[in-house]
């Protein structure tokens, strides 16, 4: 085997977000000689998007909140399509997750009375969200760091994993580069935690940065691991569209967990057209009743500007196709008109920066011109629901690379919740796995192999653009699979990437391997493209539309698509997509969650539903 330097460890995890430092805790905590390693700078990740809030049913605000509520709340957000039992866990152990995160220093923000602050958010039927202003990931993941650093756990910062390494199918450590100087790294370790989050650089508009070029999903499909429900992707409604080089950036969800309403070009609130009756109870269908719940927080029935995000981006996305959008291409978002300027500094002071310094808008004063933004993939690995141990033994995955805990929509907020419920419990179950195995055998021919792919673009011909074909990599996905998609548009989309494929391995990369960024960007194209591949080939599959998959050709829910997983996984050499049963929950939980299915025609185009009626 070539000379590569070698770490070794129990437990390895690749991502440095909420879910792998939360994991590295835990695996520690639990005696495993543990690793973490970011792609980027400890402290750079997707979790930091995540503004508004942990969604958590403390009752801090209402005392008639509880985890049945929640979890209720999670299964029907998620079109009915999510695994109960992660629903259940992650709503039953969230509130004392954001409990430790407080007794590790995380500041959130207070009740009159003390108590931690519930704001509200889409598709929660109470105010759940316990946060610090509009920058709640972030504060999570200050303390987590320094929570993990305290501890003494070993980070390696800006190192890209990049393949694993199996022994019998079992998973025996991982290899990568260190960004800086381009040398190979390998890790040996018993257990390996995937925490490397989504895949948002596929897309042109999106919330995402550099490091989310599917990378997990790539590793544990090529490992021979399940991906489920990779066609579920989440277009959060709110991004900036205003000016173009700050496209696709979040506008937090909290702006109108706070108040902010929603208006197309003439003023109207366009939400109220939209509400389908799968909500209908729990949402107001009138201005005057919508108001009567931002003034007296009692009125329970929410605001359509609350409704999930996949109603609400694809209202946003109906309006600006029908005409009624802004100069820009996008909708208002409001809260000038709704709160005093001191509360909306007060409770949304990097909204309020953003937008005086990227825009030149003043939010206290004039409305924002938002659009929607590819912010989060609700497929990915598939997992066991209480050790999150993916379908390759030795392998756990947690956070936005895992799937099954959101279903078909993610709610805002439960992202963070489900980093720390499910970081946690992939961290204690690698560390148990780890105690009772003895270390995977590393075969050379494998490490060889995965070496010379790394270093490959050096020695190709060919004269293609890394960065050329991310753009149009990025032009197809958001043309072809994105809010609204159709069986031609995924079968062109299918063929381009194809085309694009063959070109990556015409990709000669000039230069050392010192700090080379169109390297690392010739080699993540390869995840990039494959991931999309996965997401374009379930989109065709799943002939339905259900929450963040809208189907124009088939534009209701299918109770049949409603019980099924689509699964994808590599076998020789090959990607092979099935559908599988959906576990059904037992007789309570199905009780809680209730009765009725979202089988209604979803809008796309004209709004399906006008003023609350059909
Ligand atoms: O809008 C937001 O603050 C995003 C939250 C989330 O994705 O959970």
């Amino acid at each position: 085997m070539a000379e590569i330097n070698t770490a070794v460890y129990d437990v390895i995890v690749v991502g440095a977000g909420g879910a792998g430092l939360r994991a590295a805790i835990e695996a520690h905590a639990a005696g495993a000689k543990t690793a973490v390693i970011c792609k980027s700078l400890l402290g750079k990740a997707h979790t930091v998007m995540a503004e508004g809030g942990i969604a958590a049913a403390l009752g801090n605000v209402w005392k008639e909140d509880n985890w049945k509520i929640h979890f209720r709340d999670t299964m029907r957000g998620g079109k009915l399509l999510g695994n109960w039992r992660m629903a259940q866990l992650h709503a039953q152990e969230a509130p004392d997750r954001v409990l430790e995160l407080e007794e590790w220093g995380a500041l959130f923000d207070r009740t009159k009375d003390g108590l931690i602050l519930q704001r509200d958010f889409g598709g929660h039927r109470y105010a759940r969200l316990a946060h610090v202003g509009d920058r709640t990931g972030l504060e999570m993941i200050r303390t987590l760091q320094d929570h993990a650093v305290a501890q003494g756990i070993d980070v390696f910062m800006e190192c890209t994993v990049r393949h694993l390494l199996t022994d019998g199918g079992r998973v025996a450590g991982a290899i990568g580069y260190w960004r800086q100087s381009g040398a190979l790294v390998l890790f040996r370790a018993k257990a390996v935690v995937l925490a490397t989050g989504g895949v948002g650089k596929a897309w042109k508009v999106t919330s995402n940065s550099w490091e989310y070029t599917g990378d997990g999903m790539a590793m544990a499909l090529e490992a021979g691991a399940d991906l489920i429900d990779m066609e579920m992707t989440q277009f959060h409604p709110t991004g900036m569209i205003w000016p173009p080089s700050v496209r696709g950036l979040l506008v937090t969800e909290g702006v109108r967990g706070d108040g902010g309403t929603l208006r197309n070009a003439s003023g109207e609130r366009f939400m109220f057209k939209y509400i389908p009756a799968f909500f209908r109870g729990d949402t107001a269908d009138n201005e005057a009743e919508a108001d009567r719940w931002y003034e007296d927080k009692r009125n329970n029935r929410r605001t359509p500007d609350l409704l999930p995000r996949d109603e609400v981006a694809r209202a946003i996305n109906t309006e600006v196709k029908a005409g009624r959008g802004t100069e820009h291409g996008g909708v208002f978002l409001d809260i000038a008109t709704r709160r005093p300027a001191d509360y909306i500094k007060r409770r949304l002071p990097s909204m309020y920066h953003q937008f005086k310094e990227l825009a030149d808008v003043d939010i206290t004063k004039e409305q924002m011109e938002i659009g929607p933004t590819l912010h989060y993939i609700m497929g990915g690995i598939r997992v066991d629901p209480d050790t999150a141990a993916a379908t390759v033994p030795g392998l756990y995955a947690a956070g936005e690379v895992a799937a099954g805990m959101h279903g078909a929509n993610r709610l805002g907020g439960n992202s963070l919740s489900d980093l720390l419920v499910f970081g946690r419990r992939a961290g204690q179950a690698a560390a148990e796995y780890a105690k009772g195995a003895t270390a995977g055998r590393i075969d050379d021919a494998q490490a060889d192999a995965f070496a010379k792919r790394l270093t490959e673009p050096f020695e190709r011909q060919g004269d293609e653009n890394p960065y050329a074909i991310h753009e149009e990599l990025q032009n197809a996905m958001q043309d072809l699979v994105g809010i609204i998609r159709r069986r031609e548009e995924l079968e062109e989309a299918l063929a381009h990437l194809e085309r694009l494929r063959a070109r990556v391995a015409r990709v000669h990369v000039t230069g050392t391997r010192r700090y080379n960024p169109g390297w690392h960007l010739a080699l993540d194209l390869e995840n990039l493209i494959g991931i999309s591949e996965v997401v374009a080939r379930s989109a065709l599959m799943r002939t339905e539309s259900r929450g963040g998959h809208t189907r124009e050709d088939f534009p209701k829910a299918d109770p049949e698509w409603g019980m099924k997983n689509v699964v994808s996984r590599r076998r020789d050499g090959r990607l092979v997509l099935s559908t599988e049963p959906i576990p059904q929950p037992p007789a309570d939980l199905r009780e809680l969650i209730g009765e009725d299915k979202p089988q209604e025609k979803v809008a796309t185009g004209e709004p399906a539903i006008i003023g609350g009626k059909e």
